[in-house]
C-alpha cells in the first residue's frame, strides 16, 4: 500500500507492528525476483542472526536497470553535473546506464573477478563510480567503496581487511579548484596489499599516472575488449551485496555488511515513502538530488540503489557547494530543475554563512521537498533552509539513520507528517524504536530521554561486520541484550516525537563524517615525540562538531606551532584530512582516575568552554592537572 495521507501512515505503521512479515512481503512483492522467497524473516538479536526473504533469488541490478527498460529506456536515470560548471553535464538514460554497467561487468570478469570476490572502489563522483558499483552487483562481486578523502594507509587497511582482489580508481579527482591524484594514493596503499591483483584506472583529470605492467589497466582500453552483453548473476537474498567501513569507538573501522534482498527492498521503499516519490502527470519523473558522496552510505542508498530501484532520475554532482562560489547548489537546482533536494546540515550552515546574495536570482521554484541527513539540524539552519531555499512551501524531512541501518528509520513523511523543527519526528512503518536507561530498562511514556535502541529488525539492518561477527555482536547487540543499540541519545517529547540528541559513545560527527576519537588518538600517537593524547568533540558552528586534541609530548622545547602542523600532517597521512584536529592543546598530563582511565567528561567540558561546572574531580589521580588544562585552553 502506498502511503498518501497521515492516516495511511498510521495504518501502515499499525500493520507493520502487528504483522511485520505480511507488511514486508507486501512491499517486497513489488520487486523483480527470479524466485520468490520461502520465508520472510528469521531472526534473533542474540547471536545475532538476521535473515530476510529466505530462499529468494534476485539480482539488484535487474531491479535497478533491466526491469525499467520496457517502459523507461529513454528516461534519464542519472544526470551528471561536473565539478567545473563550464564542462557539459551528461545524461545517462536507463538504456545507456544498463549498457555501460553490463560492459563494465565484463571488464571485471575479464580481469578475474568472480561472484563473492571483493572489489575496492576509490573514485571521484563521476558516473563511472555508479557504473563500477552496479557492475560489481551484477556479477555478484562485493564492493567496498572507500571515500576519496581517505589516505593510502586507510585504503590499505580496508583492502586488507576484506582481502580485495581488484581496485577500481581514476587518475585523479577534481574538487573545487584542486586536482587530487587518486591513483598515486592507491599506488602507495598497494605497497602493503598483497591480495590485489589488478587495478582498473579511469581517465578523469589526466594527472600524470604511473601504470604498472601486468597489474594496472586503463578503463577506456578495457572497454574495447568486451561486449555490452552481460546476464546478471543469480543471487540469494542473503548473499553479501557490499561492505562499507565506518568508525566506532575503537581504533579500527568496521566493515558493515549489507545483503542483496533486504537492502534493495529497504532503500527503495524508504526512498519512495519518505520523499513521496511518484511520477506526475504524463509520467513526468521528479528529479532527485542527493548531495552526499557515494563513498558514504547516504550516497550508496539515495544516489545509487534506492532511486534507481524506484526508476527515478538521480543527480550525481562531482563538485563542492562552494565552487565556483557558494551558489553552486542553487545553480545545479536551477539548471536541472531539481524537485527533491537531500543535503546535510553542515552544508546548509556553511552556505548560510556566505549570506543570501548567492541565493537570490536563482530559480528554485522547481523544489518541492527538502531533506536533511547526517547530524542533528539546529533550529537556525532549519529555518534558513525552510525560508530561503524552500521559500516556506517545501516540507523538510529530517531523516535519522546510520550506515548500519541501510536506510532511513525515523523521519517525517514529506507533506504528511506534521513537522517540528529539529525533530526527526516518527518511526517509519516497520521501525520499532525504544528508549532505555543506562541499565537497559525501557523508558516508557512521553516526555522522556534515553539511549535509542530498536527492538525488531527491518530488512536493511546490518547482518555482520566483515570477517568478525563477534565484533558485530559486541558493538550493537551486547550492550542491551535483545536490542540493537544505535549509539545515539534521544528525546521523545510529549507528542511522542523523536529528537536525536547525538552520540553517547566515543564517536564524533564532523561535517557529517563519522570519526572515532580512538582512531584520531591512534594517529596522533604515531607521531614522533607524542607520549599520549586524548581527543574529544566540541560544538563547531559549521561542522557541527570539531575535533579537540589534548597532547602530551616529550619535546616541550620544540616550536609548538610547527609541532602542531607536523601532527596534523601525521593525522592526514594515517586517516585523511577529514580527521585533522581543529584545535590542539599541549598538556603535561591528562585527568585520570586512580585506575588510569581518562576522564573524558572533564576534557569535553573544558573543550566546550565550560570551566566552572566540572563535577566531582576528587577521584582524580592528580586534580592539579585540571587547573593547568583550564588555563591553557585554545
Ligand atoms: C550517525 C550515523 C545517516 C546517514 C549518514 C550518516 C547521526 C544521522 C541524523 C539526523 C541527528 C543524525 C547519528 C547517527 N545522524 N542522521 N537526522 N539527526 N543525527 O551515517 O556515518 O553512519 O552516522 O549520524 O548520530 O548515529 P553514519
Amino acid at each position: 500500500m502506498k502511503i498518501r495521507s497521515f492516516d495511511d501512515y498510521q495504518q501502515a505503521y499499525q500493520q507493520s507492528v502487528t504483522d511485520p512479515e505480511g507488511f514486508w512481503a507486501g512491499v517486497a512483492d513489488t520487486f523483480l525476483w527470479r524466485k520468490r522467497w520461502d520465508n520472510v524473516l528469521e531472526w534473533n538479536f542474540t547471536e545475532p542472526s538476521i535473515k530476510w526473504f529466505l530462499g529468494g533469488k534476485l539480482n539488484i541490478t535487474e531491479n535497478c536497470l533491466d526491469r525499467h527498460l520496457a517502459t523507461k529506456a529513454d528516461q534519464p536515470a542519472l544526470i551528471f553535473e561536473p565539478n567545473d560548471p563550464t564542462e557539459p553535464s551528461q545524461t545517462l538514460t536507463y538504456k545507456v546506464l544498463h549498457e555501460r554497467v553490463c560492459q563494465f561487468s565484463n571488464v571485471l570478469k575479464r580481469n578475474g573477478v568472480q561472484k563473492g570476490d571483493r572489489v575496492c572502489i576509490y573514485m571521484p563522483m563521476v558516473p563511472e563510480l555508479a557504473i563500477a558499483i552496479l557492475a560489481c552487483a551484477r556479477i555478484g562481486a562485493v564492493h567496498s567503496v572507500v571515500f576519496g578523502g581517505f589516505s593510502a594507509h586507510s585504503i590499505a587497511d580496508r583492502i586488507n581487511d576484506a582481502q580485495c582482489k581488484l581496485v577500481v580508481t581514476s587518475d585523479g579527482a577534481f574538487r573545487g579548484n584542486k586536482e587530487i591524484a587518486l591513483k598515486a594514493t592507491v599506488d602507495d596503499a598497494l605497497l602493503t596489499c598483497p591480495s590485489v591483483e589488478k587495478v582498473i584506472v579511469l581517465t578523469r583529470t589526466r594527472t600524470p599516472t604511473s601504470m604498472i605492467k601486468g597489474r594496472d589497466a586503463w578503463w577506456e582500453d578495457e572497454l574495447k575488449l568486451v561486449t555490452t552483453d552481460c546476464p546478471a548473476e543469480e543471487m540469494d537474498a542473503e548473499d553479501m551485496l557490499f561492505v562499507l567501513y565506518t568508525s566506532g569507538s575503537t581504533g579500527k573501522p568496521k566493515g558493515v555488511v549489507h545483503t542483496c534482498g533486504g537492502y534493495m527492498v529497504y532503500t527503495s521503499y524508504t526512498f519512495e515513502t519518505v520523499f513521496q516519490y511518484q511520477p506526475g502527470e504524463e509520467g513526468r519523473v521528479p528529479i532527485f538530488f542527493c548531495t552526499a558522496d557515494i563513498g558514504w552510505i547516504t550516497g550508496h542508498s539515495y544516489i545509487v540503489y534506492g532511486p534507481l530501484a524506484s526508476g527515478a532520475t538521480t543527480v550525481l554532482f562531482e563538485g563542492i557547494p562552494t565552487y565556483p562560489d557558494a551558489g553552486r547548489f542553487w545553480d545545479v537546482i536551477d539548471k536541472h530543475q531539481v524537485n527533491i533536494l537531500y543535503t546535510a546540515p553542515t552544508a546548509i550552515r556553511s552556505l548560510m554563512s556566505f549570506g543570501l546574495d548567492f541565493v537570490k536570482n536563482k530559480d528554485l521554484s522547481s523544489l518541492q521537498i527538502l531533506g536533511s541527513v547526517g547530524e542533528p539540524i539546529n533550529e537556525e539552519a532549519w529555518h534558513w533552509y525552510h525560508e530561503n531555499i524552500g521559500k516556506g512551501r517545501c516540507p523538510i524531512v529530517d531523516t535519522w539513520w546510520q550506515t548500519e541501518t541501510a536506510g532511513i528509520l525515523i523521519s517525517p513523511i514529506a507533506g504528511l507528517t506534521p513537522l517540528k523543527p529539529t525533530y526527526a519526528t516518527l518511526p517509519l512503518p516497520g521501525v520499532q524504536p525504544i528508549l532505555v536507561d543506562e541499565a537497559g530498562k525501557e523508558i516508557e511514556g512521553n516526555g522522556v530521554s534515553g539511549n535509542l535502541c530498536l527492538k525488531f529488525p527491518w530488512p536493511g539492518i546490518l547482518r555482520t561486520t566483515y570477517g568478525d561477527h563477534e565484533r558485530c555482536r559486541q558493538t550493537y547487540f551486547a550492550t542491551y541484550p535483545g536490542l540493537y543499540f544505535t549509539g545515539d541519545g534521544c528525546l521523545r517529547d510529549e507528542d511522542g516525537y523523536y529528537r536525536i540528541t547525538g552520540r553517547v559513545d566515543d564517536v564524533l560527527n564532523v561535517s557529517g563524517h563519522r570519526i572515532g576519537t580512538a582512531e584520531v588518538e591512534n594517529a596522533i600517537n604515531m607521531h614522533l615525540g607524542v607520549i599520549e593524547s586524548a581527543v574529544v568533540g566540541y560544538p563547531h558552528d559549521i561542522k557541527g562538531q570539531g575535533i579537540y586534541a589534548y597532547i602530551i609530548t616529550d619535546h616541550p622545547h620544540q616550536n609548538p606551532e610547527l609541532m602542531k602542523k607536523d601532527i596534523l600532517a601525521t593525522v592526514a597521512r594515517m586517516i585523511g584530512p577529514i580527521a585533522k584536529p581543529d584545535k590542539i592543546q599541549f598538556v603535561s598530563g591528562l585527568p585520570k582516575t586512580r585506575s588510569g582511565k581518562i576522564m573524558r567528561r572533564i576534557l569535553r567540558k573544558i573543550a566546550e568552554g565550560e570551566t566552572s561546572n566540572l563535577g566531582d574531580i576528587t577521584t582524580l589521580l592528580d586534580p592539579a592537572v585540571v587547573e593547568e588544562i583550564k588555563a591553557g585552553v585554545v
